[in-house]
This record gives C-alpha cells, sequence and structure tokens, in this order.
C-alpha cells in the first residue's frame, strides 16, 4: 500500500452537509426535510509548513498534532507546503519536488489525513503571489521591518563579515509576512494553528486584514489570534526554540540509535542541588532547572505517563543522581513515539504519476476558494475583475 492511496472526493468548500439523527420527517408530507442541512457550522483552518528538512519535535507538538485533532472535527482543513517561504532562507538550487515528496510523506506518516484534508503546494496556488502584491501595497516598510524575523536577521549579519552591506537581506525576508498573511487570508480561514514562533507573524497577518477592512471595506475574514499557551519548544543544546536553523531538533524520523546518541550529548553536568519545598510545582521546579535539563524535561512531559514524569520532577527537586537513568527512559519513549511514524513514512512510495495528481487535484479544491478571495479584493480596491479569467 502506498504512503498514501489517494481518494479524490469533491469537496464543498465551506459548507458541510450534516446529518442530523433523529430528525426523519420526509419532504413529502409538507414539512421540511431536516435530515440534510446546509450548515455553515465548520471552521476554516489552515496551516503550513517550509520544506526545510526533517520534520522535528517543535514541528510535531507546535503544529501537527493540532493540525490532526482538527482535522478529526467537522472543519475544513488546508494545509499546505510552504515552498515559496523556503525560498527565502535556501540559497542553492533545491530539488522541490523531492522536498515536497518527503513533506507529504510524513504529514501522512503523522497522521494527516488526505482525504479530510486538503494538502496542496503552496507554489500551486500562485494567486497567492497576487494577493501578496495587493496586500504589499497597504503594509508600511516600517511594521515589517520591526517584525523579529527580520531584525534578528539583520542583528546576525551586522555582526557578519561584509556586515548588512555585504549580505543584503531580500526583499523576499522583508516581505515574508505578507506573504504569510496571504496564505491565510486566500481562504478565509478563522484559525491557524501554528507554534508559539509564529505568534508575530499571525499577529501581522491580523494587522493587515484588519487594516485592509478598514480602508476598503469589510473584504477579509480576520483570523483569530494565537492561544496563549501556544508551545514553543527549546531545543536540546537548551535554546528557547528547537529549530532546523538552530541544528538543535530531535526528528520524527530519528531512528533509535540516533535518539539515544543526540539525548546523550544533552549537556548535564551540574548535578541537582535539593531545592527548597516553595517550589514542589512541576512548573517551577523546570524554571530553576539549567535549559539544558529542563528540555529534557519538556519532552519528557509531552511523552510520558504523568506519574514517570513527576517522579523524575521529585529525583530533581530532591538533589538525587539520576540524568542517566532519565536520558535513556526519555530515549525509549521517543524511539517509541518515532517508531510507527518512520514505519508509515517508508511505505512504499507512490509513483510520481499519482503524486503529481494528488497535488493537481488539491490544488483544484482550493483554487476557486482562492480566486473568489483575489476577486474581492481586486474589486474592493478599485481595479476590478481580471478580464483573463473571465
Ligand atoms: P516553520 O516551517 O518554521 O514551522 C512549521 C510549524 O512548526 C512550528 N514550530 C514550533 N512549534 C513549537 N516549538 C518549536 N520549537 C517550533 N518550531 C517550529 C511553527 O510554529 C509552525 O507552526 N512561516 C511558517 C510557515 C507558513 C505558515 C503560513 C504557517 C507559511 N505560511 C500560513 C501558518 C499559516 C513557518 O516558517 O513555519
Amino acid at each position: 500500500m502506498p504512503f498514501f492511496a489517494p481518494v479524490f472526493q469533491p469537496l464543498h468548500a465551506h459548507s458541510v452537509c450534516v446529518f442530523y439523527p433523529g430528525s426523519t420527517e420526509s419532504a413529502g408530507n409538507g414539512a421540511r426535510d431536516t435530515r440534510y442541512i446546509m450548515a455553515d457550522k465548520r471552521e476554516i483552518i489552515l496551516s503550513g509548513i517550509r520544506p526545510t528538512g526533517r520534520l522535528h519535535y517543535g514541528n510535531y507538538f507546535g503544529a501537527i498534532k493540532n493540525f490532526v485533532d482538527l482535522q478529526s472535527q467537522d472543519n475544513t482543513c488546508y494545509y499546505f507546503i510552504a515552498d515559496y517561504h523556503a525560498l527565502t532562507t535556501i540559497t542553492e538550487r533545491e530539488d522541490f519536488y523531492q522536498q515536497t515528496i518527503e513533506m507529504l510523506r510524513t504529514y501522512v506518516a503523522c497522521g494527516l489525513d488526505p482525504v479530510r484534508s486538503v494538502i496542496y503546494r503552496q507554489s500551486d496556488l500562485p494567486c497567492t503571489a497576487e494577493l501578496t502584491l495587493l496586500l504589499g501595497m497597504i503594509t508600511n516598510i516600517g511594521f515589517l521591518a520591526r517584525g523579529t524575523t527580520y531584525k534578528d536577521k539583520m542583528g546576525k549579519l551586522e555582526e557578519a563579515p561584509g556586515g548588512v552591506e555585504g549580505n543584503p537581506l531580500s526583499y523576499g525576508l522583508l516581505g515574508y509576512p505578507v506573504l504569510m498573511a496571504a496564505d491565510i487570508l486566500i481562504v478565509r480561514a478563522n484559525k491557524v494553528p501554528v507554534g508559539d514562533d509564529q505568534r508575530q507573524h499571525l499577529e501581522m497577518a491580523i494587522d493587515i486584514a484588519q487594516r485592509f477592512n478598514s480602508r476598503f471595506g469589510e473584504t477579509l475574514t480576520v483570523p483569530e489570534g494565537i492561544a496563549r499557551n501556544a508551545l514553543r519548544l527549546p531545543g536540546l543544546d537548551g535554546a528557547a526554540k528547537m529549530g532546523k536553523s538552530e541544528h538543535n531538533t530531535l526528528d520524527l524520523l530519528d531512528d533509535a540509535a540516533t535518539v539515544l546518541k543526540k539525548i546523550k550529548s544533552v549537556p548535564t553536568t551540574t548535578d541537582p542541588e535539593p531545592l527548597g519545598t516553595d517550589s514542589n510545582h512541576p512548573d517551577d521546579v523546570i524554571a530553576r532547572m539549567p535549559n539544558s535539563v529542563g528540555a529534557l524535561y519538556r519532552l519528557l512531559n509531552l511523552l510520558a505517563p504523568e506519574d514517570v514524569y513527576l517522579d523524575f520532577v521529585g529525583k530533581y527537586r530532591r538533589g538525587e543522581k539520576f540524568y542517566g537513568t532519565l536520558k535513556t527512559t526519555l530515549a525509549e519513549y521517543v524511539s517509541a513515539f518515532n517508531a510507527p511514524i518512520i514505519e508509515k513514512y517508508h511505505a512504499p512510495g507512490n509513483s510520481r504519476e499519482t503524486v503529481e495528481e494528488f497535488l493537481r487535484e488539491n490544488a483544484r479544491k482550493v483554487t476557486p476558494v482562492a480566486l473568489d478571495t483575489v476577486e474581492a479584493v481586486r474589486a474592493a480596491m478599485g481595479i476590478g475583475h481580471s478580464l483573463y479569467r473571465a
């Protein structure tokens, strides 16, 4: 069985035929047949991930886990592979087809359902680029330059040999949040499941939508903000964020030997000291740990049963020596978590033709919704309908 068995079903974009059990009147007696009601009760969910390497635990617990949970509810889910966005960091020519396939395989291995969710490639929806351009016309450079990702990159370049002059940043990087806003607004998403590191980008998308609506009239759906307790998983080196470019990731496709090696090399040089009884709550105990030890505990909390987790918290609080057991125990939980994902990932591949047909079919599902938005935005700004498309 290939990694996904494509079943192409028509998707009625923003409404769904809902069956209400118990209301079985037939329409023939004059009463309204309430068995099937077209109800606009679905949430519109959208999120994307850049195809820049293997997925890690931050991606999974910050984003993909929520993608899977949300698709099992009564929602319309759009999940895409953000290949346009990847171009802001990839400097060499990449085989994006290959990267896209790997991302599709991982998505499906993690539980994304290619039938219930519309899984597409960002660049297969080129009208996103048009919406980016239109939104860019009302977005101030100062607003974009205050973005933390942009500022961080600027800061790094100032210290790099050649400085900012020698390593200029691209227009694409400055405009990254506008493209992200276009991704979200184009399908009229109201919920955007992302990790905490994307909070500012989502807030910028909300800002852009609000600014557009107040200038041109209510045209765009303003998405909800990110939950206050959204996750930001630290890296194995104890850095605040696990990330591909930080080279501090634990990956979903890491085999048992790699997992153990990575976890064993997490620095745990300082032995714990007994803590005062004022700090019994696990969060308080973790806050007093060196960052890299805290990172191990954050992972244990996500993977192990609560009693195992609390037992290790207690050991730390009492100042026992146990780092060896902590690491081997955590490595076992991680490997057990990865095993089924790895197995599914390695299921026989689909032919290139099948994958391309799958992507084409999904692009066809999302395109009418997206074009509707672009046409509405064009009309609101006074450009009017595209004669080419009409
Ligand atoms: P990307 O590819 O960097 O990350 C994909 C998802 O993984 C989450 N994530 C984390 N969550 C918690 N802890 C971490 N250490 C961690 N690292 C990554 C991210 O928050 C994200 O949800 N700009 C986006 C992709 C994108 C997008 C969009 C997302 C493009 N357009 C529209 C939502 C809506 C990005 O670079 O994600």
